[in-house]
């Protein structure tokens, strides 16, 4: 490459840093104009509180949520309602919980297994408890499952697996049928009280005309008799208000009790109120996936400018690769080895924040130090362009000056 090109991207750069920006692409969070798709929740139940069973919602207890709730969260999460409950406006604030519950049982050694790069927050949840990551590579298929298997079966303590089966964060992968059913024998290998955490965050979250199908967990651990080693999670978070949505967690029937009774020295019922606004506002998967549809239109565009601006300023050039998702959140992005940190320094000098490098490994920690995850979804779209623009540039310029030496 040239001096002169670096030239160029120099200049390019210098004028970014004096133009005064202030662009995010950190958070996976809905624009505003997404949350106005659902601005309908606010007064829909008309002064109507009572169910079909004449529960009154404003009243204590219930734990387990809302018979109408539990329907649609169990459809989401493509199990049985009795296997599933609804939780408060943070399906995290549900994994939490589990963990936490599980530990008794689990022990002071307990490990887990993260498939990276993946979600930071879990691995949070970890640090937060003391339990020990050790990191699993992804494939197109899913996590890798043959090194999975070979490591729960010789390495002691590993309790656990963080999962985003279906558009994961951030490389936007699903998990093939064969990596699903592997998921449903796994804790035969693993042990009775190892825990599949199947977050299925990004259920609904097409971009595509299609979806991607995931096969169901649940069915499949039924068959192979795991269905206590299952927990899957979601949300309505991206669905609704992000701040104000329901969340869900299914499981067998057996360990809902048990989590039922450890959460009940917490609380008393969550907010059911809300629950029947989600129940009505949703109704049912045809209006859920009609809503969703609307999701995409405002955020479809979004997607494909990032994807165009990484193409057209880095395309064959062998300089990064980034992953074209067909929904979820996150476009992931590797750059060569070693310039992540420095890339996401540049961006933030120019007044571009990026999620830190590193974010999407556990401790923080990107051995390669090369995975940049890139929100699109916030910003509007000509923020997104000028955010984009300063971000290609950081790109080729770190690139070229390790090159240069
Ligand atoms: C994979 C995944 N799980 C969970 C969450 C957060 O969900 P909630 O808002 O229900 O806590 C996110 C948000 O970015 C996510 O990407």
């Amino acid at each position: 490459m040239s001096n002169g090109r670096l030239t160029e991207l120099q200049a390019e750069y210098d004028r970014y840093l004096e133009a005064d920006l202030k662009l995010d692409l950190t958070r996976g969070k809905p624009s505003a104009e997404q949350l106005d798709l659902s601005n309908n929740l606010d007064g829909i139940l008309g002064g109507f509180y009572m169910l079909q069973d004449g529960t009154d919602v404003r009243n204590y207890g219930g734990i387990l949520g809302i018979p109408e709730a539990r329907q649609l969260g169990s459809e989401i999460l493509d199990c049985k309602p009795e296997q599933t409950m609804v939780g408060g406006n943070s399906s995290l604030t549900l994994m939490y919980n589990f963990v936490n519950h599980m530990l008794e049982s689990w022990g002071e050694n307990a490990k887990f297994l993260c498939p990276v790069p993946g979600y930071d927050r879990h691995f949070t949840i970890c640090e937060h408890f003391g339990i020990e990551m050790l990191t699993v590579p992804m494939t197109d298929e899913g996590p890798d499952m043959s090194v999975i298997e070979d490591m729960v079966s010789r390495v002691p303590d590993i309790k656990g697996i963080w999962c985003v089966p279906k558009y994961s964060n951030p490389t936007g992968h699903t998990y093939s049928v064969d990596t699903v059913k592997a998921f449903a024998e796994l804790p035969k290998k693993a042990g009775s009280d190892f825990c599949v955490f199947w977050d299925n965050a990004y259920a609904v979250h097409d971009l595509e005309d299609t979806t991607d199908e995931l096969q169901s967990l649940m069915a499949e651990a039924e068959k192979a008799g795991t269905q206590d080693n299952i927990i899957m999670l979601a949300s309505t978070s991206k669905i609704t208000f992000a701040g104000s949505g329901i969340s869900f967690l299914s499981t067998s029937e057996a360990r809902l009790k048990g989590f039922e009774k450890y959460l009940s020295d917490q609380v008393i019922g969550f907010d059911k109120v809300n629950q029947l606004r989600h129940a009505r506002f949703l109704e049912d998967m045809d209006t859920l996936r009609a809503h969703m549809a609307k999701h995409r239109d405002l955020i479809k565009p979004k997607f494909d400018m990032v994807l165009s601006k990484l193409e057209e300023s880095l395309g064959g050039k062998d300089i990064a690769t980034w992953t074209r998702p067909r929904g979820g959140y996150f476009i992931s992005l590797d750059t060569k080895p070693d310039l992540a940190s420095t890339i996401v320094d540049l961006a933030a000098a120019a007044g571009v924040k990026l999620t830190p490098a590193g974010a999407t490994f556990p401790y923080g920690k990107d051995p390669e130090n090369k995975n940049i995850r890139i929100a699109p979804t916030y910003p509007s779209l000509g923020e997104l362009e000028q955010a984009m623009d300063v971000f290609v540039t950081c790109v080729e310029l770190a690139t070229l000056n390790a090159e240069q030496g």
